[in-house]
């Protein structure tokens, strides 16, 4: 394979000369026949399209990842590896995971059936088949006790018996820089920053879990991207003594693995934070990059005093987080900057908390998310607070008045009812279809209720 302008797909290099680099891979396959993943809603939500793709660790470990081919531009595809429901079967003779969903009697309209597929078999390879393997599968009319079923039927197969773990063992090298059209995947953040001089009018790229969505309506982003998903330095976890160095381009499903207790606000938002293929893909990096007033990460991020860094033209800075939002969608960050990674103090003796509230459990996007440290010492007096929320505002914020009240004051029934009434005051949210004004308000105030009962009784 030539890593430029080609990839593999099923195991057989694909060219990828004269490819629109901003179509999405699900569409790209559609227009070539490859008619097996499917399109639901073409937004990341459905699971329909669910295809397989291989990341390469630090250390040379390979992975099947689920991804949803709906928001991964052909752009970022040069030198990748992708594996669609058509490549599993070995001549007739079905994979387990399709397999044992026939003999469960997982598929009716058949439909769904492809993304489950996919989900499973990457399930069966890195060893989930829990029901996070599938959360991010919708099926409307088979019901998922069968599908379920049929998950667990092949997590009790002693061996999957198939020729991709040979695959997966064999050694892969780095990806390689890459263009595609105006689609750039440098390898190093010095030739992103230089490439971003080039071409100011490109635009960052990271998980494109957020772009792939306008991407996938046809809508025009930007003239060009910078891609910064094959950039090792951005890739890297470093756990210090006191604090913990997140690239911003680590997929959340490892920062959920690879972190797992170490930061208890993580432990608990993480979960809650879209589906599987969604994680597999999304970053810090990007989170920070759309400074969504709905992310879920900043109010961990804001609860925790993180430190962002940047870099561009001018070399690197380092910013407290409290103060990078400035307005809606606008940040402290300068356009030909990019964000490197986020450091994250250990929170030690903090207590700590965060929560979500959307109208579903998981895959869904927040109404209010809030995440809470505190610290009381022996006689309940607050040393040490930060009350953080999303989607109260404009930008994710901290509570700063009620923060004042709390601080200093021994922690008491009265003093939580103050502080709660003076969350509700202290905002001013938008009413729109997710929920109204006062439903937010009341949910700062009871959020804050419910840390103190559950975590400081
Ligand atoms: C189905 C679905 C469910 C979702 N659920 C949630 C959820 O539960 N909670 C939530 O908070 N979000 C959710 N999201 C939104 C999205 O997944 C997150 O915002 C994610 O963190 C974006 O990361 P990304 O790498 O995919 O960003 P991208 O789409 O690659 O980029 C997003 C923005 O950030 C910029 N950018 C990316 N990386 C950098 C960088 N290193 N430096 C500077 N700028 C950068 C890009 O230019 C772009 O403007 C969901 C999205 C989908 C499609
Ligand atoms: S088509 Fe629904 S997630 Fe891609
Ligand atoms: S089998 Fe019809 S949508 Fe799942």
């Amino acid at each position: 394979m030539n890593p430029n302008n080609q990839f593999l797909l099923n195991g057989r290099a694909v060219d990828l000369i004269g490819a629109d680099p901003t179509e999405s891979l699900l569409r790209w396959l559609k227009a070539r026949h490859w008619s097996g993943t499917k399109e639901g809603c073409g937004d990341g939500d459905c699971g329909a399209c669910t295809v397989a793709m291989v990341e390469t660790d630090a250390a040379g470990r390979s992975h099947y990842r689920a991804v949803n081919s709906c928001l991964l531009p052909m752009g970022a595809l040069p030198g990748r590896e992708i594996v669609t429901v058509e490549g599993l079967a070995d001549g007739e003779r079905l994979h387990p995971a399709q397999q044992l969903l026939v003999d469960s009697a997982g598929s009716q309209c058949g439909y769904c059936t492809p993304g489950f597929v996919m989900s499973l078999f990457v399930g069966s390879h890195d060893g989930d088949l829990s029901d996070h393997c599938i959360e991010g599968n919708l099926c409307r009319c088979t019901g998922y006790r069968p599908i379920r079923e049929a998950a667990q039927r092949l997590a009790a197969l002693p061996v999957i018996a198939d020729p991709f773990t040979a695959a997966m063992a064999a050694p892969r090298r780095a990806l390689a820089p890459a263009s595609l059209g105006g689609f750039h995947n440098p390898t190093t953040v010095a030739d992103a920053v230089a490439l971003k001089q080039q071409h100011p009018e490109a635009t960052w790229i990271a998980g494109a879990t957020d772009l792939g969505v306008n991407l996938s309506r046809g809508q025009s982003v930007a003239p060009g991207f910078i891609a910064l998903d094959r950039i090792a330095e951005l890739l890297v976890i470093e756990v210090g003594d006191d604090a913990v160095h997140i690239g911003a381009s680590v997929p959340l499903t490892r920062i959920e693995q690879e972190l797992a207790g170490a930061f208890p606000l993580l432990d608990d938002m993480l979960p809650g934070f879209a589906a599987k293929q969604v994680k597999n893909r999304a970053t810090f990096g990007g989170s920070l990059g759309s400074a969504s007033p709905i992310g879920d990460l900043a109010p961990v991020l804001l609860a925790l005093d993180a430190i962002v860094q940047l870099r561009g033209p001018k070399g690197l800075r380092s910013l407290s987080i409290d103060g990078y939002f400035l307005d809606y969608r606008k940040t402290q960050r300068a356009p030909d900057e990019l964000i490197v990674a986020v450091t994250l103090p250990k929170p030690n003796s903090l207590v700590t908390a965060s929560y979500k509230i959307a109208k579903r459990q998981t895959d869904d996007i927040s109404i209010v998310a809030a995440s809470f440290a505190i610290q009381l010492d022996a006689q309940r007096r607050v040393q040490h607070v930060r009350l953080a929320y999303g989607g109260i505002a404009a930008i994710p914020r901290r509570a700063l008045r009620s923060e004042a009240l709390l601080l200093g004051q021994i922690l008491g029934d009265a003093l939580v009812e103050h502080v709660r009434a003076n969350l509700v005051e202290e905002f001013t949210p938008l009413s729109d279809h997710r929920a109204d004004a006062d439903y937010r308000r009341a949910l700062a105030g009871n959020l804050f209720v419910k840390f103190v009962a559950e975590k400081l009784a």
